[in-house]
């Protein structure tokens, strides 16, 4: 499973808005459930049927296919091939789609679409029930509210906006009506889930409203990650003295420059994820973490006589390009027994300074074993006397829910790889 988000809530209290821009942010797939319940009540009144009439809607659903397509990251529902999305935005059908959805035959109808998007990706998905009913299981939960005077305002502006002749009275009038509905039917009715975060949205704005929401998120999905200790106390104190020697070397021969030492977390285990110039990078980069780490290096350096030095220092050998699983293994191991993990994505060192292209293994270790990335990028800086020293510049961590793939996709796995590329690129300036 993917990780779910579940947004409920009457109408009008910025549910699409927010969650479209909530699951941008994410990298997720917007699903907005009331679009589907809407196509229904379009297709009946279509028909001229009684939309508050089970006898009359239930006989129609045989003949209504809906299909959920996304075109350019905006959802577009299809009804027996053609796309409804536009005209299912009007009054008369809002209060359509708030009839039918009141016959327990639609909500069953419309189920296993639901689930099957929630099974299939990182979504947000907005609704009544998506908590309670739809996704019980979802990670987050989110009902969101604000007052019934605050919703008819902003709906007022709303369809002002598209030209629509609507009074206030009227919108309130249906706010109140459709909020009686939605909350009264028998079958699955407008109710918080008892885990769901509960936001009132009556003073905030859209983007106070965006924020507020991924911060829950955040803390929800922060909480659901393994908590993981640090290495070993013994191992660490013998790691303590070889650094102190190594730093020494480093900062005072060598000149290494540090940037951002604050963006490194002080404990907890981590992947690090930098891009790779000279053979120091890995010693560069451990000297500054407060953990031990393992390292991912290419199998070819295990044949020469420093195998056994590479072994002291916790790397293991991956066969690059082939999709390594026991080596993607021996990665997850090190992060659960609390071990950082560097890899360098590109899987050997850039010979013109330019990052080459990336691997996908390390969004495959953070995907399965739900491990943060702290990106790094190291450049070469040369002085007038024309003598290289190396920067060492620390990204801000990526959380794991934003690197999290689905069914392990190639394609999947190309969009979180490019995300840590993309910050390790911005760190190098290029
Ligand atoms: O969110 P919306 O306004 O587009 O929803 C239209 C109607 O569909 C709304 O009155 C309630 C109903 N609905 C529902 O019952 N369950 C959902 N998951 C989504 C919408």
């Amino acid at each position: 499973m993917g990780i779910n988000i579940a947004l409920d809530g009457p109408s009008g209290a910025g549910k699409s808005t927010i969650a479209k821009e909530v699951a941008k942010s994410l990298g997720y797939v917007y699903v907005d459930t009331g679009a589907l319940y809407r196509s229904i009540g379009l297709y009946a009144v279509r028909s001229g049927k009684k939309t508050t009439s089970a006898d009359e809607v239930v006989p129609l659903l045989d003949d209504i296919k809906l299909e959920l397509k996304y075109i350019d990251g905006t959802q577009r529902v299809i009804m027996n091939g053609e796309d409804v999305s536009e005209e299912i935005r009007t009054p008369e059908i809002s209060m359509a789609a708030s009839n039918v959805s009141a016959i327990p035959e639609v909500r069953e109808f419309l189920l296993s679409l639901q689930r099957n998007m929630a099974k299939k990706y990182n979504i947000v998905m907005d609704g009544r029930d998506i908590g309670t009913v739809i996704i019980p299981n979802a990670q987050v939960k989110i009902f969101m509210t604000a007052s019934a005077e605050e919703r008819a305002n902003r709906r007022l502006k709303e369809l002002v906006a598209k030209g629509q002749d609507v009074t206030y009275e009227e919108i309130l009038r249906d706010i109140n009506e459709r909020d009686y509905n939605d909350s009264h039917r028998a079958a699955a009715p407008l109710k918080k889930a008892d885990d769901a975060y509960e936001l009132d949205t009556s003073s905030l704005d859209i983007s106070g409203a965006v924020s507020a929401v991924l911060g829950i998120i955040d803390e929800r999905l922060n909480a659901l990650r393994p908590e993981r200790g640090m290495a070993p106390a013994v191992n660490r104190f013998f790691f303590r003295f070889v650094r102190w020697i190594a730093l020494v070397l480093l900062e005072i021969v060598m000149k290494v420059r540090y940037e951002d030492l604050d963006n490194i977390p002080k404990s907890g285990s981590y992947i690090i994820a930098s891009n790779h110039h000279t053979v120091l990078d890995p010693v560069a980069i451990g000297v500054k973490m407060p953990n031990i780490s393992a390292y991912m290096a290419k199998e070819d350096l295990f044949r020469h006589k420093i195998a056994n030095l590479l072994k002291i220092f916790h790397a293991f050998p991956v066969k690059r390009g082939k999709g390594d699983r026991s080596a993607l293994n021996t990665a997850i191991e090190y992060l659960d027994r609390g071990y950082n993990l560097t890899i360098f994505p590109e899987g050997t060192r850039s010979k013109d300074g330019k990052i080459g292209s990336f691997k996908s293994g390390v969004s495959f270790v953070a995907s399965e074993a739900n491990a943060d990335v702290l990106p790094v990028g190291i450049t070469k800086r040369k002085t007038k006397l024309g003598r290289t020293y190396l920067t060492v510049r620390f990204g801000k961590l990526i959380p794991y829910y934003k690197l999290k793939v689905n069914s392990l996709s190639s394609s999947e796995l190309r969009h979180s790889r490019d995300i840590i590329l993309n910050e390790i690129k911005g760190l190098t300036d290029e």
